[in-house]
C-alpha cells in the first residue's frame, strides 16, 4: 500500500469490524443465491470479489464450488478471511490491494463490488477507475455487479444523526451532505466500555442514472439496475441498488 492509497478507510475499518454482524445470515444467503442466478455462476466459474472484506460473500460462493479471488485493503480482514477459508478447506486467492490498483486482465467470469464499497474516492476519476479495473478483469461476456446505496433513497430519508447497537458497542453517526459534490460526510463514534473512537467517512453517493452512464463509458453493455433481489425497479423508496453490466464478447 502506498501513501497515495491511504484515506479515511485506513482508520475506519478497524473499529467498523463488528458492523458486519448487523447483516443476518438469512440476508447474506438470499444475496448469494441472487448473485449466483443473475451472474450465471456455476461450479468452476471464476469470481472476483473486490473489496472482499471478511469474506461475507466470498466464503459462501466458494462453498458452492465457485473459484473466488478476493482483494481488499484492510489486512486484518484478509487475515480473518484466510483463517476462515482454511478452516472450511476452501481455496480463495487473496490480494492485499487498493481497489484502484487491481491488475487482472480477462480472467474472471464475473465480479462484484458489494455492500456499499463504492464512491470512496474524492476524485471522480478514481471512482470510475474502480469500474474500469473490474471491466478489465472480466473475460469477454463476463458480468459485473455493483451493490450500493441509492442516493435518491438517501435524499428522501436523510437523517443527520443515526445510531445502532451491536453487542456491547454503540455506534453513532453524525452526517452532513455536500449537495455540490453529492458527498456524504459521516462522523462515526464507536463507543464501548466507556471508550469512544471517532472516525470520518466521505462517500460519493450515486443515483442509478449516474452509474448507468459510468458503466456505459467504461464499455459495459446490457446494463440493468434493480432495487431489490426481486428485481423490482429502482426508485426513491429503494435503499439499495443492484447494478449489472456485461463486458461485450469480442
Ligand atoms: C462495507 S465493506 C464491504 C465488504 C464486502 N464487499 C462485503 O460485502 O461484506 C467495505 C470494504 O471495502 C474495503 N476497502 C475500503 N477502502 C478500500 C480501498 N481503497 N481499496 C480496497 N478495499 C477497500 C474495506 O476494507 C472493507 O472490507
Amino acid at each position: 500500500m502506498t501513501q497515495k492509497d491511504s484515506g479515511w478507510w485506513t482508520d475506519f475499518f478497524d473499529p467498523f469490524r463488528p458492523a458486519f454482524d448487523l447483516i443476518s445470515r438469512k440476508v447474506t444467503n438470499a444475496h448469494v443465491n441472487y448473485f449466483i442466478k443473475k451472474l450465471n455462476l456455476k461450479p468452476g466459474s471464476k469470481f472476483l470479489d473486490c473489496p472482499c472484506g471478511i469474506g461475507r460473500i466470498s466464503i459462501p460462493l466458494a462453498k458452492k464450488g465457485i473459484k473466488v479471488s478476493g482483494a481488499d485493503i484492510t489486512k486484518p480482514y484478509l487475515e480473518e478471511l484466510a483463517v476462515k477459508s482454511k478452516k472450511a478447506k476452501l481455496k480463495i486467492e487473496l490480494k492485499h490491494c487498493d481497489m484502484r490498483r487491481i491488475n487482472y486482465d480477462s480472467k474472471f467470469d464475473a465480479g462484484g463490488n458489494l455492500w456499499t464499497s463504492f464512491g470512496y474516492f474524492e476524485k471522480e476519476s478514481d471512482n470510475l477507475l474502480v469500474i474500469k479495473k473490474m471491466y478489465k478483469a472480466l473475460k469477454p461476456g463476463g458480468k459485473f455487479l455493483l451493490h450500493v446505496i441509492n442516493r435518491d433513497w438517501i435524499m428522501v430519508n436523510y437523517n443527520p444523526r443515526g445510531w445502532q447497537r451491536i453487542n456491547d458497542m454503540k455506534i453513532v453517526e453524525e452526517r452532513s451532505f455536500d449537495y455540490s459534490k453529492s458527498i456524504n460526510t459521516g462522523i462515526w463514534y464507536f463507543i464501548e466500555d466507556g471508550n469512544e473512537r471517532a472516525c470520518e467517512t466521505k462517500i460519493r453517493m450515486y443515483s442509478f442514472h449516474e452509474l448507468n452512464a459510468m458503466f456505459k463509458k467504461v464499455g459495459f453493455i446490457n446494463i440493468e439496475g434493480y432495487g431489490s433481489i426481486k428485481d423490482e425497479p429502482i426508485d426513491r423508496h429503494k435503499m439499495m441498488m443492484f447494478v449489472f453490466g456485461t463486458k461485450p464478447k469480442r
